[in-house]
């Protein structure tokens, strides 16, 4: 084998193994996602908040009427009954259980224990005795913005 079939032998290997590599791990990468997220930026490592999202896109078109809330990172995203846009953690603060919204009721409900969150994430209802963190949320035409509030 002539020294330049060898060099190039070694490098085509070399190359194929970055790229295998790199298929592998965002593969792995894309496992661990908790849920598809769709927002425009992604937050920054350990960060919920600070992205966009586009209305447009039918994942989140429900959010222009009132009742409809979506999961995005770890927030719950409502639009309430009154019509505000809101972003709070989507855990309860009692011991971490999911919340949704409630429509009908217009309340945050968390389905381990019962808690009720009011509209702007103060506690309806307990045994939660801490109210919701809430975070900004600012709709500029079809795109919302979420950034941490204080
Ligand atoms: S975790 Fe939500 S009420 Fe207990």
């Amino acid at each position: 084998m002539k020294r330049t079939e060898f060099v190039r032998m070694v490098t085509l290997g070399a190359g194929y193994l970055a790229v295998a590599g790199c298929m592998s791990a965002c593969k792995n990468k894309a496992a661990k996602t908790e849920e598809p997220v769709k927002a425009s930026a992604e937050p920054k490592a350990g960060s919920v908040v600070g992205f966009t999202i586009d209305l447009n896109d039918p994942q989140y078109a429900d959010l222009d009427k009132p009742g409809a809330y979506v999961y995005v990172n770890k927030l719950i995203i409502a639009r309430t009954n009154e019509g505000n846009l809101v972003a709070f953690g989507k855990k309860c603060t009692h011991q971490g259980g999911p919340l949704a919204y409630n429509a009908e009721s217009g309340l945050f409900q968390c389905s381990w224990h019962g808690s009720q969150f009011s509209g702007k994430g103060e506690v309806h209802r307990g045994p939660a005795k801490v109210n919701l963190k809430a975070h900004n949320v600012a709709k500029e035409a079809s795109t919302l913005t979420i950034t941490p509030k204080g």
